[in-house]
């Protein structure tokens, strides 16, 4: 029989080498619960402190103390609270290298014509704003050091435009298209990147404040049949957070069961 003690020693060693955050400092927004709390648990298992931003107390709180992470209380919608937060985050965890803009909010399920502008406005104010907020006061500090990862999790909806979720669907094509112009504007000024993901449906508690029949439309759009789920998401913002994603920028990376076409 072949000897194969020597694999699994090379693929530990192989793995352990990748995609190592040892030494860095990540911000995750929304990571009270849901994907956010999965992303913020991925890059902590692979060496970062991780700060978790949640309007919600007790869910930052909750999340960071299993992860032995900081909890940082805030709304991203607000300007002095993101200037406090990564002010926080720098003084206690030390110079922040990845920002991971994942909070957000579906907004109410109806047709377009029926939204008020405060349906409208109340989604893009998170979604969007509350985006731009983050990457603008995280920024100039990466760019200080020479080194950054932010990655937006975007959504299909931002691609595609699902039905009933206009407001969600457009302020989604804006987290894309800020991620396209954040990373032309940095590109050759160091290695800070800025990307995006698309994720289809994933099974959270985001869904149920959704109408069924929104849910439905979405998962029936997905080839493979199933929803996502929340370590897959998590994956892939790790790799998009890594030092090794290096040339890679302004773009939005799939992650839909096949669903987008582009
Ligand atoms: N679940 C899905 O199917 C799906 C699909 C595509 C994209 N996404 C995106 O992934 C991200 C996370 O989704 P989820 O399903 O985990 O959502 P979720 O509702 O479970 O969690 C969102 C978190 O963001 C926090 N948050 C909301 N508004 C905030 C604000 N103004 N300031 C600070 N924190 C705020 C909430 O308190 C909550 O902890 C969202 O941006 C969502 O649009 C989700």
């Amino acid at each position: 029989m072949k000897d194969m003690r020597g694999c699994p020693a090379r693929v530990v060693r192989v793995m352990a080498e990748f995609f190592d955050l040892s030494g860095q400092v990540a911000l995750v927004t929304g990571a009270g619960r849901g994907i956010g709390a999965g992303i913020a648990a991925r890059l902590a298992g692979a060496g970062a402190k991780v700060a978790i931003f949640d309007a919600v107390r007790d869910a930052a709180e909750a999340v960071a103390n299993e992860l032995g992470g900081l909890a940082v209380v805030g709304d991203i919608r607000s300007e002095g609270d993101v200037a406090a937060a990564i002010a926080r985050v720098e003084e206690a965890l030390g110079p922040l290298s990845i920002l991971v803009n994942n909070a957000g909010i579906t907004g109410r399920t109806d047709l377009g014509w029926n939204l008020s502008i405060e349906d409208f406005q109340s989604v893009f104010d998170v979604n969007a704003l509350g985006t731009f907020l983050t990457c603008r006061a995280a920024i100039p500090g990466m760019l200080a050091r020479g080194y950054g990862r932010i990655v937006n999790v975007a959504s299909i909806a931002g691609k595609e435009g699902n039905p009933t979720l206009l407001p969600y669907s457009a302020s989604k094509a804006a987290v894309i298209a800020m991620t396209k112009s954040l990373g032309k504007e940095l590109a050759g000024k160091g290695d800070v990147t800025v990307n995006a993901i698309a994720p289809a449906v994933i099974r959270t508690l985001m869904l149920d404040g959704m109408a069924p029949a929104t849910v439905e439309y979405m998962i029936g759009k997905i080839p493979m049949g199933r929803t996502g789920t929340i370590d897959e998401v998590a994956a892939l913002v790790h790799y998009l957070a890594s030092r090794e994603a290096s040339f890679t920028t302004g773009q939005c990376y799939d992650i839909s069961g096949g669903r987008a076409t582009y």
